[in-house]
């Protein structure tokens, strides 16, 4: 029942620009939320440049100390307020959300460098998860102490979610948001305590992933991790639970994907360029579940191709706070050097296919596609708008699929085609959590298409599905006297 925020509408576009518009010169100041106070001598202050616009100074946030750290843990306490009580909190909080949503549209394009149809879509779902894990407030055996860890590519619906979803069962909540959008981190979680939520339920500890979040899963009095990011910190982070935690405490975790899509002869061309150009490129690539790996039936591939590189040229590359760019910046310098560094060594194989030209200031990487034997020639998740693409004949289709599985990757399959039967067989043989058919590979939606990999792609349940909030809470069994 989120509000609707259609950009479509020209009167509620010009208000939603005018209530961001205020925030446009804003400079935040955040930092750790406790609930007791640390020793502040030890913090490092942390400056947020936009991606966009070096220039454009978003704010400060001080970062974690190892002090702030024990002293989070020694206060954290569990949300022992009857879970109708919970659940009244939590949806105030999301109309809290939605009442402050100029600001929050406003930071989530200065800090993660995110469009407005992006930012609209990002608060939306941080009011879904609210509203929908609300509705799971019922019975309390909360686990303990739950530590939330974020990414920034979804700095508030992400992060709202493991939080609402841990709180909602009655733990007590450590939250670590990533190193580059702790201020939206920060907001949220102000937010989220004037609703209700008590101060040793939720505390924010910003810092980094190295220090912070390594000790938030590695003491003892933490009773489970929620994460999502890449598959090292994932992996990095279930080696330290492994060596510190009750044996019993879940890691609940979602990673990253080698995401394919099929295309074959008979999809429908206009909407398969539509939306392979909106899975590889939206949001400059920056998705768990965005495109990596095309694979085009080899007798439409240059039709398909001359499309697709026609329709690349058409997109706009620039600040994403205007409404005509199409793809903005990714987040910082290193992970466009990371990029970059992947497009040259294509570059100089020869593999380059077609690349459009990149904008001189700010981290901006142009659309590029390169041409691969498949999958297996793809490392690693190369997470900007990189679309990588491979040839089959039809007989080859089940190789195909097998060749996917074997990357171990399990989180978004995209299928165009207009054989039902193909639909059935591939749902059948592929091994992933999210499968698209006729439409692009990105997004999901709470209570009604949740979300979540398998195998390295994460250890699921699925976000915003009926069996997330159930992990955060002890399983319990009580008999009676027959
Ligand atoms: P990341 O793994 O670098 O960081 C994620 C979080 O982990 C950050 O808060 C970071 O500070 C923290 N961290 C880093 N090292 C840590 C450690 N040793 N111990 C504890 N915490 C640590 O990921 P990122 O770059 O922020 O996000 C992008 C990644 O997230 C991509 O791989 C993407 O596919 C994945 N992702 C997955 C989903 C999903 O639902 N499956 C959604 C969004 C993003
Ligand atoms: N649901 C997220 C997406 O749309 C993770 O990519």
């Amino acid at each position: 029942n989120s509000k609707g925020f259609d950009l479509r509408d020209p009167l509620e576009l010009a208000e939603i620009e005018a209530e961001r518009t205020r925030w446009l010169e804003h400079r935040w100041t955040g930092g750790p939320l406790l609930a007791a106070a640390g020793d502040e001598s030890g913090r490092h202050v942390e400056e947020i440049v936009n991606p966009a616009h070096g220039n454009d100074r978003v704010g400060k946030v001080a970062w974690c100390s190892e002090a702030d750290v024990a002293a989070a843990l020694s206060a954290a306490q569990i949300w022992d307020a009857p879970p109708e009580e919970r659940a009244r909190v939590l949806c105030r909080a999301a109309d809290l959300y939605e009442e402050h949503y100029g600001e929050l549209f406003a930071l989530i394009s200065r800090e993660a460098g995110k469009s407005l149809p992006d930012a609209v879509a990002e608060l939306r779902e941080a009011v879904d998860f609210l509203r929908y894990y609300a509705g799971f407030a019922t019975g309390d055996a909360p686990r303990g102490v739950f530590t939330c860890i974020s990414p920034w590519n979804f700095p508030l619906a992400i992060f709202t979610g493991q939080i609402g979803a841990a709180l909602a069962a009655g733990n007590a909540v450590l939250a670590k948001p990533a190193e580059t959008t702790s201020l939206i981190a920060w907001r949220a979680t102000q937010l989220l305590h004037e609703a209700g939520v008590p101060a040793t339920a939720l505390q924010l500890l910003p810092g980094e992933g190295r220090s912070v979040g390594t000790a938030l899963c590695s003491d003892a009095r933490v009773s489970g991790v929620c994460f999502t990011g890449s598959l090292p910190t994932a992996q990095a982070i279930n080696r330290a639970m492994a060596a510190n935690l009750s044996p019993d405490a879940p890691l609940i975790a979602e990673t990253g994907g080698l995401n394919a899509m099929i295309v074959d002869s008979t999809a429908l061309p206009e909407q398969a360029v539509r939306d392979i150009l909106a899975s590889s490129f939206q949001s400059a690539g920056q998705r768990c579940s965005a495109l990596r790996v095309l694979y085009v039936q080899r007798d439409v591939e240059k039709k398909m191709l001359d499309m697709l590189h026609g329709a690349m040229d058409e997109l706009h590359i620039g600040d994403p706070w205007y409404l005509d760019s199409d793809v903005g910046p990714v987040i910082t310098a290193t992970a466009k050097k990371g990029i970059e560094d992947h497009i040259a060594k294509a570059r100089s194989d020869g593999r380059i296919l077609h690349r459009l030209k990149t904008p001189g200031r700010g981290h901006y990487v142009a659309p590029v596609t390169i041409k691969v034997s498949g999958i297996e020639d793809v490392e690693r998740e190369i997470f900007g708008p990189v679309l990588h693409v491979a040839s089959f004949e039809a007989g080859e289709l089940d190789q195909v699929i097998e060749t996917i599985n074997a990357s171990g990757y399990g989180l978004t399959f995209g299928l165009h085609t207009r054989i039902d039967d193909r639909v059935q067989h591939i749902d059948s043989l592929v091994n992933v959590g999210n499968l698209y058919v006729n439409r692009n590979q990105i997004g999901a939606i709470v209570g009604s298409q949740p979300f979540g990999g398998e195998g390295l792609s994460g250890t699921g349940p699925k976000a915003g599905g009926p069996h997330y909030v159930p992990r955060f809470r002890a399983a319990k069994v009580n008999r009676m006297p027959a």
